[in-house]
Order: C-alpha cells, then structure tokens, then sequence
C-alpha cells in the first residue's frame, strides 16, 4: 500500500517541479512514508529520522517530511523540535503537499492530517520510481471500516471507499502497453470494491480482459467477504493468478470473537473449502497473530491446528503489537507475557515452514508457466519468475531470456521458500 503511496506521491512532487532521485544523501527533500501497524514499524522510522537529522545538521537546507499513517497517528508531535521535521502529511492529504511544501520554503512548518471520505487519487498517475518493469500495484480502495481490534488502520487511513472503475482499468491499459505484464489490485478490503454496479468480481474480469498476457493478482482479501462468484471469476480466467491471501489471524473462536474478526473457525473453514472445490489449484495464504489478549494455551493450539488443516503455502506472522486508542488497548489487557508471546510465535514459525515445504514439494516434477521478473541476485547466470501459484522458481538462463517474458520450467528441487527449476520452453505469447 506505501509503495503505490509512493507512487502518488513521486506523481504529484513531480508534476510541482521535482525530481526523484536514488541516493537520499543528495536530496533536497526526504519524505518518510510511514507505517503504524505495529509498534517496531513505528521505532524503524524513529531510528531513520535520527539518522536524517545529523544529515540535517552537515546541510541545513535539506527539508524532511513524515507522511503516511504515522503521520495521520502522531500529528504535530512530530514537529516537535529534536525530531527536525518539516512537513507532516497524512495519507488523504497528499495534494496539498506543494501548499505545504511552500510554507516550509517560507520557513514555516506544514503539516495536513485532514482524512478524506472521498480521496482516491483516481486522476493521479503515479510516477513509477522504483520497477523492475514487469510487475505493479494498481490501488483501487482506501480506508478500512473493520475496526478488528488490535488494528490502527481504520484510524489512520480513515473511511473505506473505492476507486472509479475507468480510472483503475485505463491505469492497467497504460501498464500493459508500458510492457508490464503483471498487476496486484491493493486494499485494505479488496472484496468489498464497489463503484456503482461494478463489485470487486466484476473489476477483476475487466482488468483480466484487457489482455490474456496480462497478469492479475490482488491482496488484500477479509475472509467475511470472499464470495463464491469471486471465486468463480478467479477460476474463468487463466491470467488471474491462483493464490489466495486470506488472512484468519487466529484459529480460535474465542480469540476471533476478541479481535472482532466476525467470523468463527468453522466459517472460515467452510470458506477454504469452496476455494479448493472452485479452484483446486490455487495456493492460499495468510497472516497470523500470535499472543492477542488473553491468548491461552489452548487457543494458540487451535491456530496451529488450523494451519495444519488449511495447508498454507506461506505466511505472515507478527507478536501482537498493542496500538494505541484501537479497541483492544482501550479494552482489553495485553496480557501474553513477552517470552510466551515469542515462543508461541517461533511455532507458529516452525509449523508454517514445515507447511511451506510441504507445498513445495507437491510442485516437484511439474511443468509450471512462469512470469520472468528479473535476474538472481545472488547468481547473474540465473533469472527467477513466479508460478500463477505465487511460487518463486530461479532457474539457468544461459540465453538470457528477459524479464516480461513468459516461460515454462520443469520444477527440479525445492527449498521452504523458492522452487529451483529449469527452463523447457519460452514464448512470449499464451
Ligand atoms: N499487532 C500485530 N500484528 C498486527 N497486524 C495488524 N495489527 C497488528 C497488531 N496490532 C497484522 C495483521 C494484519 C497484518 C497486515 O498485520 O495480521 O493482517
Ligand atoms: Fe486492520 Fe482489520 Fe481493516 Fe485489516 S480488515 S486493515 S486488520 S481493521
């Protein structure tokens, strides 16, 4: 989400007369874009904002903005005085950044934490500053009215609302014909796209026609809404991808009900089980709490038996990190002791590795199409692309075939994260 953000961002700097560039140490602006979901996201950009400040020191004309959701959360305490912050911008108040920019030229500070109920940035073109060319973000909502409740989005990003449909697919019309051949709709809430009658199965159809080479992925899904039409249209197209990221957060009804997630174990089972039944190919994947209020032993055992039964190809998995003013700091005591946090966390670890493995394994000795997306970083006469399965594969590309390019390769070995392969054939038509 912060790095479509970003892009907006780079769109409008630019449009007033910017430039970005790649070495923060020569710019004449730094702009922080922030996240607040957990507490450690908070402390990274504490740490880089020390490190600014002593660039500060050596050239005083150098201008720092914070934007984004700490922002939003922190308002003018960021401009306190040892923090040597210019501008502060929350995430709907990004075109007034030349406004703000010039009262911070004038040797004022700006700071706009206004949020929108209609801000979507839908006519903005975003700059794209850092692309391997081949895959991007569309984002086609904003906001979250969730309200789970250890989570600070809602606060910060504000009211939910989606994005013109014609913006979203003329931007995906324009990537394609920019060579880009893979596309990730971004939200909070993806399912519950709605601009007049275009719902989010719609918006995916549309997008998957305006090209068979054009990849579709999107993120992220609430499992409250993930219907069978959805389902449905992911299994009519061969180009929208078959991975699924539906976040469960907890296996146990008890924890479910206290993170106000609106769904039971068993719902959320009978829901995995339609997505096998519609696409018995898709791969699915999630993000995990581990030690929410009043986690007990018994809970963290019915999150790993579900993981077990769902089979997850990959996962997040985050220590709960209490947030202020969200409803469960407001509420409920953060209760888990650190250590039996972290233990119960590093299992959560070891099982979805195990799982993960697992999952590779069933993909050894088939031929799979991949997207070429670039070169290996740790060995040049190897390239690396992803399965529609979002599988990493590196394999041996002597004739340097390029990244855009599609290709099939026969998956050899495999290690818990990647899949090592080798190239059978390229085309660059489906
Ligand atoms: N503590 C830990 N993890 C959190 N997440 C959201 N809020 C918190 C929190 N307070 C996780 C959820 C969410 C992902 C984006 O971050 O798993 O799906
Ligand atoms: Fe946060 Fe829940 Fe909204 Fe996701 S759905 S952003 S976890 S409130």
């Amino acid at each position: 989400m912060n790095f479509a953000d970003s892009e907006i961002l780079a769109s409008i700097l630019t449009a007033d007369g910017y430039t970005p560039i790649d070495d923060y140490k020569k710019a004449d602006l730094i702009l922080v874009n922030t996240c607040s979901i957990r507490d450690h996201a908070e402390q990274r950009v504490f740490n880089r904002l020390n490190e600014f400040s002593s660039l500060k020191k050596r050239s005083p004309h150098v201008k720092i903005g914070i934007v984004g959701c700490m922002a939003e959360r922190l308002k003018e305490h960021l401009l306190e005085e040892q923090l040597q912050v210019d501008l502060v911008a929350g995430p709907d108040a990004y075109r007034s950044l030349p406004l703000l920019l010039a009262q911070v030229e004038d040797g004022q500070k700006g700071i706009n934490t206004i949020l929108s109920e209609s801000e979507t940035y839908d006519d903005i073109k975003p700059v794209k500053t850092d692309t391997n060319g081949v895959t991007a973000f569309i984002s086609i909502m904003r906001g979250c009215e969730n309200f789970c409740a250890y989570c600070v989005v809602p606060y910060t990003r504000g009211k939910e609302r989606s994005r013109n449909a014609e913006t979203i697919i003329d931007e995906a019309r324009l990537l394609f014909e920019q060579g880009y051949r893979e596309i990730t709709l971004l939200g909070q809430n993806v399912n519950s796209y709605k601009c007049g009658t275009v719902g989010f199965p719609q918006l995916i159809a549309q997008v998957a026609e305006i090209n068979s080479q054009l990849r579709v992925r999107f993120a992220t899904s609430h499992p409250k809404d993930i219907s069978d039409e959805l389902l449905t249209v992911i299994a009519q197209y061969d180009n929208v991808c078959k991975s699924i990221h539906l976040p469960v957060q907890s296996g146990s009804d008890a924890t479910l009900q206290k993170m106000n997630r609106k769904y039971t174990r068993q719902w959320y089972l009978n829901r995995i089980e339609a997505i096998k039944r519609i696409i018995p190919d898709c791969t699915i994947s999630t993000d995990i709490i581990a030690g929410f209020c009043g986690e007990t032993e018994k809970d963290h055992n019915d999150t790993l038996t579900l993981m077990r039964e769902v089979g997850y190809s990959s996962a997040f998995m985050f220590k709960y990190s209490e947030r202020p003013d969200t409803f469960a700091a407001e509420n409920y005591k953060d209760d888990v002791p650190e250590e039996i946090k972290l233990r119960r966390l590093n299992e959560i670890i070891n099982l979805q590795r195990e799982l993960s493995l697992a999952s590779n394994e069933k993909e050894t000795g088939l031929i799979r199409e991949i997207l070429i997306e670039g070169v290996s970083r740790r060995n040049l006469l190897q390239s690396y692309g992803r399965t529609s399965q979002n599988k990493v594969v590196v394999f041996d590309n002597p004739a340097q075939i390029k990244a855009g390019v599609y290709a099939n390769v026969k998956i050899l070995r495999c290690t818990p994260a990647t899949l090592i392969g080798e190239l059978t054939q390229s085309r660059a038509h489906r």
